[in-house]
C-alpha cells in the first residue's frame, strides 16, 4: 500500500473548498428518477445524460472528484473518450461506487445489509486500471422507534471496513458512508443519538482492523429531524448538532468528511453546510465537504428531462448548484441570493 499517496489523494478530494459529485446511481435507481420525468430508462440515455454532466464547462472550479457507477466507467463520450479520462483530464479524480446495494438483512425485518464484498479484491484492481483513485460503498441504516438494532450496525460497520481495507490495499480512497436514513418523524436528537452510535462503531471497527484513518473520506448524513417529524430545527441549530455529533464521534486524523445530502432540498444542503462552515470551520480537525448526488443533479435533470435542446440550461443548473456548495464550504453561501426554484427549495426521496 503506498500510504502518502492514499493520504495525497484523500486531502485532494477535500482541497480548495471543492467537494465530491456522486453520479454513481445504480441503473436501476437511475431509471426511477428518469420515469419520474417520463426520460426513456436505456443504456444510450444514461450515457447521454452522464455525457453532458462530465462535459459541463467549468465543473472543476467546484468538483474534486466524482463518482461513477460500474455501467459508467465503462461508458465513453460520443468522441470516444471513457467518462473516466474525460474526468481526469478536466482535473476531476475518477471515483467509483463499489458496493452492490442495499439488500433485506436475514432475520431483521426492515433493515438492511450491503452487499459486494465477494470478489471485490479483482474489481478494485480492475477500476484502478480504469483510472479510479477513489471508491465509495454506501451502509444504510433505518431508524425508527425500535431500529436500528445492534446487529445491522454492527454487521454494516464490518462491512464498511472490509471494504474499506480492501481499498487501501489497491490504492483506492475509500469513502465510508454509513447513511441514517431521514425517512420517518424521528426527532433531531434521536437521529444525534443513533448516528453517533453508528460513527462510533465503524471508527472501533476501522481501527480493530487496521485501516488508516489518514488515508479515507467520511461520507455521513447531516444530524436531522426525520423528513415527516412535526419539529423541524433551523438551519443553524442543525450545523450545531451535526456539527458536536462528528466531533464527539469521528477522530482527527480523517482529514475530511463529506456530507451526502440524503433527500434534503438543494438549497437546504448548502444552506446547512454554509452554516457549519460559518459558525464552526476555524475550529475543526477535518474538511467538511459535500459529496452529494440529488442536491446537485435534481435540479439539472428537471431541466434536462431528456431533451438535447435543454443540455446548456441544464449545465448551468448543474454548474450552479455545484458552485453554491463550493461556496457553502467557504461559508459565502447566501439563499436569497440563490435563484433556483423547482426541486431546488424541495425534498427529493429517493425512490
Ligand atoms: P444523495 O446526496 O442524493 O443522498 O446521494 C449521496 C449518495 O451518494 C448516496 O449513496
Amino acid at each position: 500500500m503506498n500510504a502518502e499517496r492514499l493520504i495525497d489523494t484523500a486531502k485532494a478530494l477535500v482541497a480548495d473548498d471543492k467537494g465530491l459529485l456522486a453520479m454513481d446511481e445504480s441503473d436501476p435507481t437511475c431509471n426511477k428518477r428518469f420515469a419520474k420525468l417520463g426520460i426513456p430508462q436505456t443504456a444510450e440515455v444514461r450515457r447521454t445524460y452522464r455525457e453532458w454532466i462530465v462535459t459541463t464547462p467549468g465543473l472543476a472550479e467546484s468538483i474534486s472528484g466524482a463518482i461513477l457507477y460500474d455501467e459508467t466507467i465503462r461508458q465513453r463520450k460520443s468522441d470516444g473518450t471513457p467518462f473516466a479520462k474525460a474526468l481526469a483530464d478536466a482535473g476531476i479524480v475518477p471515483g467509483i461506487k463499489v458496493d452492490l446495494g442495499a439488500k433485506e438483512f436475514a432475520g431483521h425485518p426492515g433493515e438492511k445489509i450491503t452487499e459486494g464484498l465477494d470478489g471485490l479484491r479483482d474489481r478494485l484492481a480492475e477500476y484502478f486500471q480504469m483510472g479510479a483513485r477513489f471508491a465509495k460503498w454506501r451502509a444504510v441504516i433505518v431508524l425508527s422507534d425500535s431500529l436500528p438494532s445492534r446487529a445491522s450496525i454492527e454487521a454494516n460497520a464490518h462491512a464498511l471496513t472490509r471494504y474499506a481495507a480492501l481499498c487501501q490495499e489497491a490504492g483506492l480512497v475509500p469513502v465510508v458512508e454509513p447513511e441514517v436514513l431521514m425517512d420517518g418523524d424521528h426527532t433531531l436528537e434521536r437521529c444525534d443519538q443513533v448516528t453517533q452510535e453508528v460513527l462510533r462503531t465503524v471508527f472501533s471497527q476501522l481501527y480493530r482492523q487496521g485501516v488508516m484513518l489518514e488515508g479515507l473520506i467520511l461520507k455521513p448524513n447531516m444530524v436531522l429531524a426525520g423528513l415527516t417529524c412535526l419539529k423541524q430545527e433551523t438551519i443553524d441549530d442543525v450545523a450545531d448538532a451535526t456539527v458536536r455529533c462528528l466531533l464527539r464521534s469521528v477522530p482527527a486524523a480523517v482529514p475530511g468528511i463529506a456530507f451526502l445530502s440524503g433527500g434534503q432540498s438543494a438549497k437546504l444542503a448548502s444552506a446547512r453546510l454554509n452554516a457549519m462552515s460559518v459558525r464552526h470551520k476555524s475550529r475543526l480537525p477535518w474538511a467538511l465537504a459535500f459529496s452529494f448526488a440529488r442536491a446537485i443533479q435534481q435540479p439539472a435533470l428537471e431541466i434536462w428531462h431528456g431533451q438535447e435542446a435543454h443540455v446548456l440550461a441544464a449545465q448551468r443548473a448543474l454548474y450552479h448548484r455545484a458552485s453554491c456548495n463550493r461556496a457553502a464550504r467557504r461559508g459565502e453561501y447566501d439563499a436569497a441570493t440563490d435563484g433556483e426554484t423547482g426541486s431546488a427549495t424541495s425534498e427529493v426521496p429517493r425512490q
